[in-house]
């Protein structure tokens, strides 16, 4: 990752990544690879974001979208201690740990799946579902956190409707996670779709945090419905 440092800030400049000029690459049709996976491929191939995170040693291109929300609301800070739900394979825990500095602070990041290691990194690789995870995190991070970062996301069915159920119910859970360890005015981000499922969420939210917003950073995919929330000020 250490490559971003000659960057400076948290993660070097954010602005213009997608207008960084790049020569556009054709993915030609191949008789074994579907339509899909070719327009898959040339996407990937011609995203500015992919480009610049392999440039500035960022394991996703996820990582820009957690430079962008810090960029509006101010979210990382030297000593914080942070936990990172659905972190692999890594691009939010190497934003976050950058910021949080060597001065204290503590970071601990989780997924269902395997993370290669990252400095200043306690990870733990569990199914947040599972009904004894909470209790895990809570050990490994020691004591309240400043803020509660969701960008968990279940594999997609298919099904939108299904999919909409499925990604709101690992974020009702990490919100309920999140105001049972965040500190007094502590802070939670999480992804956030719009479909149905989202109301209940909502009105938890907005019934801890004094403030609660909906952003869609210019990292997220205008296709996508990704959005993400930002509740600031918790209360119990
Ligand atoms: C969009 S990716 C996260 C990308 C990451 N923020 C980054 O910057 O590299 C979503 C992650 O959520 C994880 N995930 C999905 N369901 C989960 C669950 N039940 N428990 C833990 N992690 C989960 C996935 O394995 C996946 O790695």
């Amino acid at each position: 990752m250490d490559k971003s440092k000659k960057t400076g800030g948290k993660g070097g400049a954010l602005g213009d990544v997608a207008s960084r000029r790049r020569k556009a690459v054709r993915v030609k049709a191949k008789s074994r690879r579907s339509e899909s996976s070719r327009q898959w491929l040339q996407r990937h191939l011609n995203d500015p974001y992919v480009a610049a995170a392999q440039e500035e040693g960022f394991r996703s291109r996820a990582a820009f979208k957690l430079l962008q929300l810090d960029e509006k609301f101010g979210l990382l800070k030297p000593g914080l201690r942070i936990l990172d739900l659905g972190a692999a394979p890594g691009g939010w825990s190497q934003v976050a740990v950058k910021a949080m500095g060597k001065k204290g602070g503590k970071l601990v990041a989780t997924d269902i799946l395997p993370m290669q290691p990252i400095a200043g990194v306690a990870f733990l690789q569990l199914d947040f579902m599972d009904e004894d995870a909470p209790e895990q995190l809570k050990a490994l991070l020691g004591g309240p956190a400043d803020l509660v970062l969701s960008d968990m996301a279940p594999n997609t069915t298919g099904h939108p409707g299904t999919d909409h159920i499925r990604i709101m119910a690992l974020t009702e859970m990490a919100a309920h996670f999140a105001i049972d360890i965040l500190a007094p005015n502590g802070a939670f981000v999480c992804k956030f779709f719009q479909g149905g499922a989202e109301r209940g969420v909502l009105d938890l939210l907005k019934k801890h945090f004094a403030k609660t917003r909906h952003a869609k950073p210019p990292a997220s995919r205008a296709e996508s419905s990704e959005t993400y929330l930002v509740a600031q000020g918790f209360r119990k």
